[in-house]
């Protein structure tokens, strides 16, 4: 195991400038995610490290080395893609020791290796079958295992998840996890869902057009992101964004949205906020159904009802915004009725507008 440092890294082909100055540390068997919008550079991020790129500038370190010469395959790295193609001639143990034969180990060695691995993967039973006699998960685990048996110092995982159906994905990556749990490799893996980031990461990577925007473990982007693109990428259904200003009524500063809705909100960050154009951004799950009257409610003219079973989400309109409440009670109302949402004024935040960067509230810790 080892850590990985990743300094001050571009990435350049021909005049297209991806990555652009990115730092990321990743503490020796720490379990790294990266996530962004397609196109952000994640996999070029992931093809430097594992040395199928070259680094325009600055430097990786694998544990105290720096590897920007290093050969690929002395790197010490597995790296397990989306597109993990099994070979379909050989079976689970064949396709699971192949870059061990390759390498010359012995036939003791490479049975001993492919039969720890199939244990930890769960697939003892399955090491004579063929590829196109296993499910997609089970295939997926074979890929895992072909990582596996070469001990890696550090695990590179390209959305390895992502052919795989919504239910296999949610117990592929508690798996995942838990392998991770028990080898405590130290591991890089991009993602774009988001909620796979949230569950699995000690730290999470935001990255936007090959910038890191964020870096921090996931409440902490939840609760605090930087700014409204980190905001809005972390949290499902997204958070809401509200434009307006803070005014000043009877000594009390509120949110004035463009349609002249007053909304609560922290009084700490009103006070830093001023006069310049804001955009109030609040998470669905921060609403709580409400009746007339009470303090702090807003009218909203219910769009959509849509009952998950566990919690009902609320499309409506407040004044001429719409958005989403993710609330825990049923709710009878139809489209077109009114009903009285309390967006609760603790969790909201305050972006610029302009900068779009995040208003911290007077006395918050860094
Ligand atoms: N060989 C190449 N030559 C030129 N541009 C490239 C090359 N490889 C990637 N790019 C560009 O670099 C940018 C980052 O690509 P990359 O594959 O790293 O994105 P990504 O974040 O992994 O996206 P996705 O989520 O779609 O996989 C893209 O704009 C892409 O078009
Ligand atoms: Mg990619």
């Amino acid at each position: 195991m080892s850590s990985v440092e990743i300094e001050n890294v571009h990435k350049i082909f021909g005049t297209t400038h991806v990555i652009r100055d990115v730092s990321i540390d990743v503490p020796d068997g720490s379990f790294v995610v990266l996530v962004g919008p397609s196109g952000c550079g994640k996999s070029t991020l992931l093809r430097m490290i594992a040395g199928l790129e070259e680094i325009s500038a600055g430097e990786i370190k694998i544990g105290a080395r720096v590897i920007n010469e290093v050969q690929p395959k002395h790197r010490n790295i597995a790296m397990v893609f989306q597109n993990y193609a099994l070979y379909p001639h050989m079976t689970v143990a064949e396709n699971m020791g192949f870059s061990l034969r390759l390498a010359r180990h012995s036939k003791d060695e490479i049975a001993t290796k492919v039969r720890d691995a199939a244990q930890i993967l769960g697939l003892s039973n399955y090491l004579e079958r063929f590829p196109r006699e296993l499910s997609g998960g089970q295939r997926q685990r074979v890929a895992m295992g072909r990582a596996i048996v070469r001990d890696p110092e550090v695990f590179l995982f390209d959305e390895p998840l992502s052919n795989l159906d919504a239910k296999l994905r949610v117990q592929m990556r508690a798996e995942l996890k838990e392998i991770h749990g028990r080898l405590k490799t130290t591991t890089i893996y991009v993602t774009h869902d988001q909620i796979e980031a949230m569950t699995m990461a000690d730290k999470i990577v935001v990255m936007r057009d090959g910038v890191v925007e964020q870096l921090g473990d996931p409440l902490t982007l939840y609760d605090r992101p930087v700014n409204m693109f980190v905001a809005g990428f972390i949290g499902s259904p997204s958070i809401n964004f509200v434009g307006g200003r803070i005014a000043r009524t009877d000594g009390a500063a509120k949110f004035l949205s463009h349609s002249g809705v007053r909304w609560q909100v922290d009084p700490r960050v009103a006070e830093v906020a001023g006069g310049t154009p804001v955009t109030y951004g609040i998470r669905p799950e921060h609403f709580a159904l409400a009746t007339d009257g009470e303090s702090g409610t807003l009218p909203a003219v219910v769009v959509t009802v849509e009952p998950t079973g566990a919690e009902t989400h609320v499309v409506a309109d407040i004044g001429e915004d719409r958005i989403t409440a993710v609330l825990r009670e049923r709710v009878s109302a139809r489209p077109g009725e009114k009903i009285h949402l309390r967006p609760d004024p603790a969790q909201a935040h305050l972006f610029e507008s302009e900068s779009t960067l995040r208003i911290q509230p007077s006395g918050e810790a860094h």
